[in-house]
């Protein structure tokens, strides 16, 4: 896809931390009644990493992103935009960009964050992506992470066991060939109530505490159905096919919820990424640190075809499709 400043973009860069810390499924059943087996048959997970009590977002986004820079062979100072998709900042202000702006050496770059839960990786990248293209910025980083134990309630087992703390971080700037070919974005506001963290701006409640609460089924529901619309829909717009499809990265929400839309779309298990049952549901990390391991497992090549779908909190939801490149470490 030529942006209107007549360029490529792809990315040039990828890096990712979670924290040290694992929880496996049976210690949860230290605080809720839950068992390793119901977690791992309805969810497919089986650990997840937690941050420690005084790790924030930024500690992991910043190695993620030294990371990634160091990939594209790009200094802090080289980047004039920072976007980092997250519900769990560092704090409401200074955004957590603009702290690591100041950490980076990215002197003067624009920066700040974006919120759309699960999908705010999506849709920092299509945004990154159209400032690029329209000459906006020259390069972009772009950061999605979530450190969601700190705002979960510890005695609810119907959201505990499906969330875990991560980030990854993406270098987006002009190539000569191949990168981003579409996007297709979305929300529907009146899904709001199915997933939300009351409490966590001015709309103030009368429950004090400010904890992440889930319909679970209407996730289920939205989740199954918007995976696969919202896939067709890029590559119909792209006028490509499933089968161009080399590599599928959806949200890594429930295993289940990966099968079905992978069944439905017809995709060949071989072309999924999934780790779920590593990382838990990292929110807006999820989607970097799956890229970061179809990259470690050799599936990410020069050329390759990427289909990336996340989907949460909105509800909303958001697909890419591109053209890994050599540039970024295809081989
Ligand atoms: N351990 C043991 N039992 C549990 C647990 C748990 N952690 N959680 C719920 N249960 C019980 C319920 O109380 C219920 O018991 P009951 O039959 O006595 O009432 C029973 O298990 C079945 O509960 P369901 O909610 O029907 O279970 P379901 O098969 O729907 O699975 C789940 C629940 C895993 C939450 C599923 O609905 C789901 O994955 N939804 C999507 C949620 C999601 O992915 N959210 C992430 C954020 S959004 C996003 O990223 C897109």
């Amino acid at each position: 896809m030529i942006g209107a400043a007549g360029v490529e973009v792809s990315i040039t860069g990828l890096g990712c931390r979670v924290p040290e810390r694992i929880v496996a499924n049976d210690e949860l059943a230290q605080y809720v009644d839950t068992s390793d087996e119901w977690i791992r048959e309805r969810t497919g997970i089986r650990e997840r990493r937690i941050a420690a009590p005084e790790e924030a977002l930024s500690d992991l986004a910043l190695p993620a992103a030294r990371d990634a820079l160091a990939e594209a062979g790009l200094e802090g100072s080289d980047i004039d935009l920072i976007v980092v998709a997250t519900v769990t900042p560092d704090m409401a202000f200074p955004s957590t960009g603009a702290i690591l702006a100041d950490q980076l050496g990215a002197v003067d770059a624009a920066a700040y964050d974006l919120s759309s839960g699960c999908t705010g990786f999506m849709y920092a990248i299509a945004q990154a992506y159209g400032m690029v293209a329209a000459g906006l910025a020259q390069r972009a980083l772009v950061v999605g992470g979530d450190v969601l134990s700190k705002v979960l309630d510890w005695s609810d087992r119907s959201t505990l066991v499906l969330f875990g703390d991560g980030a990854g971080a993406v270098v987006l700037e002009p190539v000569s060939e191949g990168g981003f070919l579409g996007f297709e974005l979305g929300a529907d506001g009146s899904g709001g109530p199915s997933l939300w963290l009351p409490g966590s701006g001015s709309r103030l409640f009368e429950d004090a505490s400010s904890h992440v609460k889930m319909n679970g089924r209407e996730v289920f529901k939205f989740a199954t159905r918007i995976l696969v619309q919202s896939a067709e829909a890029v590559l119909d717009r792209c006028g490509l096919q499933i089968a161009d499809v080399d590599v599928y990265v959806p949200h890594q929400a429930n295993v289940r919820i990966i099968d079905h839309a992978t069944k439905k779309l017809g995709v060949p298990s071989e072309r999924v990424v999934t780790n779920v049952d590593r990382y838990g549901n990292t929110s807006s990390g999820s989607i970097p640190l799956a890229l970061a391991d179809a990259r470690a497992d050799g599936r990410l090549r020069a050329g390759s075809l990427v289909l990336m779908t996340g989907m949460g909190a909105g509800l909303s939801w958001g697909s890419a499709l591109m053209r890994w490149t050599k540039e970024n470490g295809g081989s």
